[in-house]
């Protein structure tokens, strides 16, 4: 077994981590990658408002999350536990108790490679790991390398690899963290991090949450979930876009309702009740116990009280999951953006998606029909409000059968 440790103060995890991580994971063909954020560097100390270990523990996770290499990708606190300063070398010793047969790879970038020999115990390190070093650029690819790596092999017998990632925006942490106070920065980060940020004051941030413009808004929406729903956010947002045009709703707020419709997905029952019981949301004896049904209560809570939104986006993301009687028209189209957005794929989906930019009640009326069956076969609980939805439409006249007009 092939395992890679990236350690590393992630002060934050910028888009550089990203690719070496993801780099070394193809390159090494690693089975395991260890991310280690560090407690203490020894060889400096930390800059002045770096987030205390666990802000930067929750954005290294952010960071694996976003690889989707579950199996492959983990986060370790093992440093984080470890009392005083943390030397790699004891790191290392660690691991290699804990996985003997494993071929340890210690990957790190340039400066880190070029200072190896003057870490604590070097000879200790290049027993137990192989050393995996990234270049940020061209620059100092392979003339910058081959003296120190020949050095190190001749040295201490050290088995060492050396690549550049081609084509990476290159910024440095002290750099970016000066950026970050003021308030710039965030095209070196995965949006999910700088959202962590933004919503944390990290780094002398002091984004006004109720004034985001797009990018930050959506930023902030993905660090509230697992990285595996943002394509289905992105692509929600982008089907209330086309349903706003189409049917002359306010694009603006479609998109914002859409950004954020899922913010709570991953919360369980009971931080979203403790929610709903914090803005007053009335549950019924159901949806007490039904979680799935308690995230578009909580999302559109906390887009009104957090980031300010209008009762309209509240509205919209409040009813996207039952949908309800008598709908507004940006309600109908964040509930069908959902349903019919472009990652869905689902027995009728293309009918669906073609009515919804005929009629959009009788578009609707399907979803609100089909989602019905579904619960009825899967001998789940109906919710009220999606029973009046469906006798809403219905008796103003809406249907969906096949050649009949509304
Ligand atoms: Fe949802
Ligand atoms: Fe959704």
């Amino acid at each position: 077994m092939k395992i890679g440790i990236y350690g590393g103060t992630f002060n934050p995890p910028h888009l550089g981590h990203l690719a070496a991580a993801r780099t070394a994971v193809e390159k090494l063909g690693l089975d395991k990658l260890l991310l280690i954020p560090a407690a203490i560097p020894p060889h400096k100390e930390l800059p002045q408002g770096t987030p205390p270990a666990q802000e930067r523990l929750a954005m290294v996770e952010k960071m694996a999350d976003a690889m989707r290499m579950p199996q492959v990708v983990e986060v370790s606190d093992l440093e984080l536990e470890r009392e005083g300063k943390s030397y790699t070398s004891d790191t290392l010793a660690q691991l290699h108790a804990r996985y003997p047969e494993a071929e340890l790879w210690l990957l790190m970038g340039t400066d880190m490679f070029l200072s190896l020999h003057q870490w604590h115990e070097p000879e200790r390190i290049l027993e137990l790991a192989s050393v995996c070093a990234f270049g940020r650029t061209e620059q100092d690819g392979e003339a910058v390398f081959a003296a120190q790596r020949e050095y190190l092999t001749r040295t201490f017998g050290a088995k060492v690899e050396t690549m550049t990632l081609d084509g990476l925006v290159d910024v440095s942490s002290t750099r970016l963290r000066a950026l970050l106070a003021e308030d710039r920065g965030g095209e070196y980060l995965l949006p999910a991090v700088y959202g962590h940020i933004l919503m944390n004051g990290l780094y002398g941030t002091r984004a006004d949450l109720k004034h985001l413009d797009l990018p930050e808004l959506r930023a902030c929406s993905y660090s509230m979930v697992r990285q595996k729903r943002v394509p289905h956010i992105m692509g929600t947002e982008e089907e209330a876009v086309r349903l706003a045009r189409r049917w002359g709703a306010d694009e603006t707020l479609a998109r914002r309702a859409a950004i954020l419709h899922d913010c709570t997905k991953y919360l369980e029952l009971e931080p979203q009740l403790a929610l709903c019981e914090q803005y007053g949301v009335e549950l019924d004896e159901l949806e007490q116990r039904a979680v799935k049904l308690l995230h578009s209560k909580t999302g559109a809570c906390i887009a009104r009280a957090v980031f300010g939104e209008p009762d309209e986006v509240y509205d919209a993301i409040f009813w996207h999951t039952t949908a309800k009687e008598n709908m507004t028209v940006l309600e109908k189209i964040l509930y069908l953006a959902d349903y019919i957005e472009p990652n869905r794929d689902f027995d009728g989906v293309e009918r669906l998606r073609a009515l919804a930019y005929e009629d959009i009640d009788k578009a609707l009326l399907l979803g609100v029909e089909t989602t019905i069956q579904e619960m009825e076969e899967r001998k789940l609980p109906i919710h009220k409000k999606t029973l009046m939805a469906r006798d809403w439409l219905r008796s103003h006249g809406v249907s969906v059968t096949e050649g009949s007009d509304k």
